[in-house]
């Protein structure tokens, strides 16, 4: 019986250490210190890379694996062996990171009504926050955001133009308040979604140029500042905005909390750390609030920062 136990756990910690068959390596317990010790914290000009992400073998958990183009000038960051960049991480309380901006630019033709693009995660893990901001700069279009994983429809907006520039600035002023741009908040996590645009008056399309063009793009906090300049030109200008969009990583080896915490030799959460379904599965492990700093995915227990 003991042997058995001992065979049992012998072979759990294998499972947890080792790679996975289906490509889908990284760790699935918590490593200890000294096994992250030889890990890199930085590439190129994007730093704090801390567990559970990291580069190369033995320093991420699986779903968190980022790769290093060190050939390229300067070093570049990618989501695993995707062509997505980071451009910034973020390991202290929230476990995401920034990519480019997800942003569409739609030329509508008076003939045709509706539009639609789309958009996926580019690995399963990583997900659009609640609480982010869907942005539609553009003139005479209705636009509808859809739950990729559900089809529920989130929310919609329509954004109206007058052909005066000068008076629409005015009324805007720097608010995205449907007057050439109007904004969607998503109220959960997404791992993907569509968006459908309807050109509302076709007409409007022939007066100028420039109302032909909608453009749409996702962000996590509701800085940008609205402009007219944003609806006569190629793209908005991305600088109140910082050009990126904050993805989130959950745990998703594991359905949720409970099946997880069941399977000890798995448990991403370390110590006193608290653990937090996700919207579309997965988990999440979070510091708790009288104990807020720390990692709780590493092998610290989180702490109350004195
Ligand atoms: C990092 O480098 C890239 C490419 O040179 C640059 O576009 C970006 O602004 C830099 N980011 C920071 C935070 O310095
Ligand atoms: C790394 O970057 C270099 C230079 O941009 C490029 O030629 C090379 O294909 C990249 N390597 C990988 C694995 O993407
Ligand atoms: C969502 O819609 C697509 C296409 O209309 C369909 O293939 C898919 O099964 C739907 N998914 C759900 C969860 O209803
Ligand atoms: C959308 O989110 C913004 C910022 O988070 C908030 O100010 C605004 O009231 C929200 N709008 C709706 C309709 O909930
Ligand atoms: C996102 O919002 C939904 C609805 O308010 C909530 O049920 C869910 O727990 C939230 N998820 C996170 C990770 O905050
Ligand atoms: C569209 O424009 C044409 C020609 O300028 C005009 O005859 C028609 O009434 C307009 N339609 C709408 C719905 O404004
Ligand atoms: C958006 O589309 C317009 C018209 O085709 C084009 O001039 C502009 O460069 C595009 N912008 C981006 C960022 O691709
Ligand atoms: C973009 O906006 C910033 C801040 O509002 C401004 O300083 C900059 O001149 C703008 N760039 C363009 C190309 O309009
Ligand atoms: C697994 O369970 C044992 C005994 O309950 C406990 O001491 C240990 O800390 C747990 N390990 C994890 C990773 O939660
Ligand atoms: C790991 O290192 C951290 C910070 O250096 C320390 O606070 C923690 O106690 C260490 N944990 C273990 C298990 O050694």
């Amino acid at each position: 019986m003991c042997f058995l136990l001992m065979m049992f756990f012998a072979k759990a910690q294998l499972l947890a250490t080792t790679f996975g068959v289906d490509g889908d390596n990284g760790l699935l317990n918590i490593p200890s210190n000294e096994s992250l010790a030889h890990c890199s914290s930085s590439c190129g000009n994007v730093s704090g890379i801390s567990y559970p992400f990291g580069i190369g073998p033995g320093c991420f958990r699986r779903g968190f694996e980022l790769t290093c183009n060190n050939t390229a000038q300067p070093p570049t960051l990618y989501i695993g062996s995707t062509h997505t960049r980071v451009i910034a991480i973020y390991s202290e309380s929230d476990f995401g990171l920034d990519i480019p901006l997800i942003g569409f630019n739609v030329t509508m033709r008076p003939n045709v009504h509706t539009y639609i693009r789309s958009w996926k995660s580019p690995a399963k893990g990583f997900i659009i926050g609640n609480w982010s901001i869907l942005y539609v700069v553009g003139c005479g279009v209705e636009v509808y955001l859809l739950d990729h994983h559900t089809n529920e429809t989130m929310g919609s907006c329509m954004t109206l133009c007058s052909n005066d520039l000068d008076m629409m600035e005015k009324q805007a002023g720097g608010n995205c308040n449907g007057i050439g741009c109007c904004t969607i908040n998503t109220t959960r996590e997404l791992q993907g979604f569509q968006l459908r645009f309807f050109l509302q008056d076709a007409n409007i399309t022939q007066q100028f140029e420039w109302m032909q063009y909608t453009k749409a793009f996702l962000t996590y906090d509701d800085s940008y500042v609205f402009s007219t300049r944003d609806l006569v030109s190629g793209w908005i200008n991305e600088s109140s905005i910082d050009g990126t969009t904050t993805l989130y990583g959950n745990i998703m080896d594991q359905p949720n909390c409970q099946s997880a915490s069941l399977n000890n030799a798995t448990y991403a959460c370390s110590g006193n750390a608290e653990c937090w379904d996700a919207d579309n599965g997965g988990y999440y492990c979070y510091c708790p609030d009288a104990n807020p700093n720390g990692n709780p995915y590493a092998p610290y227990v989180c702490t109350d920062g004195t």
